[in-house]
């Protein structure tokens, strides 16, 4: 028996309303403030709400987002913030892009999803328009939602294809967490809890490091284990921006070919511009077997993610059964629709050379900073407007992250993860936003480096 249904009409009818609503007045705002709380508290997740910068720094009233534009993005209160967490690099185009938007707000009149029976277009449209940009021979896609998704589609396929079970991954690695890809996941954080995932052999090797990979596969050869593929993100996101050696994947690419065994490149977070290269591999010209996208390929506005390989790999996929890899909400129509906006965005105004030219302003100033605050920062890394900032410790980098959010700059760095807090900024971030960044992260600093030279109160007792 369901617990309220009568309650249930009018509380959605409530946020119905809300939704309609252009403008909110200050009670208002924070009435919604304080249900927002509840809501996440008693029926999300409390967690959440115990890390947050938005609620620990935002004041008497936590922050709770409400409209944005550009790499600005507001709260409830009107309180205004230049985003350089970009939603983990879903954010590329920035938010609300109005292409991405519009174009979205027509494919709706026509059809929001698939019958799932008669021919749908945009799919195959977004399907022709991956082979032309992706590298290589790739020319096949398969659409789902987010990041994991497509990671595990990519396993299935170069298990299908390879028939073999192995993987060489990289320590450190994040590739999703739902069961295949927290597998091949580089972190024991997120691999511990759940106990035994991917029963097939996964091997773990330090990133960047192509010499290990190689010993890895001649050990796995000599003693009969067989590996499907190696699968790596060109330049590693969560694990704080960071650059592999330049002959790592070229060697990467030549080890594999050597060994029979599939190059899978983890392009969640790296494709689409945001490391100054279409695509991360691009940096070294290399061309891998299976690609997975997502992240920014629905221009932060729908959700939507792919894995692409070639037509002699993707055989698999179409025989003898054409439905072996299947999801009914992948792949819609207006999730396609944003997709196909994104890539004209992308290519049109030519995102990654204003990555590359953003970071290569940006990177240097960083740079400067960590020789003049040498007991907060370790180090700067990344590449293009996907940037790390290793801190001494995570209780300075949280300082850092916190301070940046006071003064109106959001930041990754959570009270749990802030050792490294990495700049990711929407790409259409102008350089004046990026210069007011630079003042008040300087700001912080300051503040930071008198606190942690101030001398220890001591207390009597
Ligand atoms: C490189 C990489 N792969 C996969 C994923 C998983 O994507 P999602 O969070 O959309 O499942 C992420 C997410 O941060 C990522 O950075």
């Amino acid at each position: 028996m369901q617990k309220s249904i009568d309650e249930a009409i009018l509380y959605s009818k409530r946020w119905i309303d809300i939704i309609h609503t252009p403008n909110v007045e200050e009670d208002q705002a924070k009435q919604i403030i304080e249900e927002c709380q509840y809501n996440f508290a008693e029926h999300f997740n409390k967690g959440w709400l115990d890390y947050r910068k938005s609620v620990t720094e935002a004041g008497d009233w936590a922050a709770t987002e409400w409209t944005g534009s550009g790499a600005l993005f507001r709260d409830i209160l009107g309180r205004e913030y230049i985003d350089c967490l970009g939603g983990y690099g879903m954010m590329d185009l920035g938010w609300g892009h109005p292409d991405v938007v519009e174009t979205v707000k027509a494919q709706l009149s026509h059809t929001p999803m698939p019958s799932q029976e008669l021919i749908d277009p945009l799919r195959g449209v977004l399907a022709r328009l991956l082979a032309m940009i992706t590298p290589g021979d790739i020319k096949y896609s398969f659409f789902c939602a987010s990041g994991t998704e497509a990671i595990e589609g990519a396993i299935k396929l170069a298990k299908m294809y390879t028939r073999k079970n192995g993987f060489i991954v990289a320590v450190k690695a994040f590739h999703g967490k739902t069961m295949g890809s927290l597998s091949m996941m580089g972190k024991s954080d997120y691999r511990q809890p759940p106990g035994i995932l991917y029963g097939g052999p996964v091997y773990h090797v330090p990133f960047g490091d192509a010499d290990a990979v190689e010993k890895q596969l001649e050990i796995c050869q000599k003693v009969g284990i067989d590996i499907a593929a190696v699968l790596m993100e060109p330049i590693q996101g969560e694990a704080g921006a960071i650059v592999p050696p330049d002959d790592f994947w070229p060697r990467l690419r030549e080890i594999t070919h050597r060994y029979g065994v599939l190059l899978i490149a983890d392009e969640v977070q790296t494709g689409l511009g945001r490391t100054g290269k279409l695509w991360g591999v691009d940096h070294w010209d290399v061309k891998p077997d299976i690609i997975a996208i997502a992240k920014s390929l629905g221009g932060g506005v729908m959700p939507i993610s792919a894995f692409c390989s070639t037509e002699e790999i993707w055989q698999v996929m179409m025989y003898p059964n054409p439905f072996i890899h299947t999801t009914t909400t992948g792949g819609g129509a207006l999730a396609c629709s944003a997709a196909i906006a994104t890539i004209q965005v992308i290519l049109r105004d030519r995102l990654w050379e204003q990555a590359a030219d953003k970071g290569n302003y940006l990177i240097p100033k960083l740079n400067a900073l960590v020789e003049k605050y040498p007991d907060i920062y370790d180090s700067i890394t990344g590449r293009g407007l996907l940037i790390g900032m290793h801190f001494k410790d995570a209780a300075v980098g949280y300082k850092i992250a916190a301070g940046l959010f006071k003064r109106g700059v959001l930041v990754a760095g959570t009270l749990t993860s802030a050792h490294t807090v990495r700049i990711e900024p929407p790409l259409v971030i102008t350089y004046e936003q990026l210069d007011q960044v630079l003042d008040r992260l300087e700001d912080t600093l300051k503040e930071v480096s008198r606190t942690l030279s101030a001398p220890a109160i001591l207390t009597a007792n």
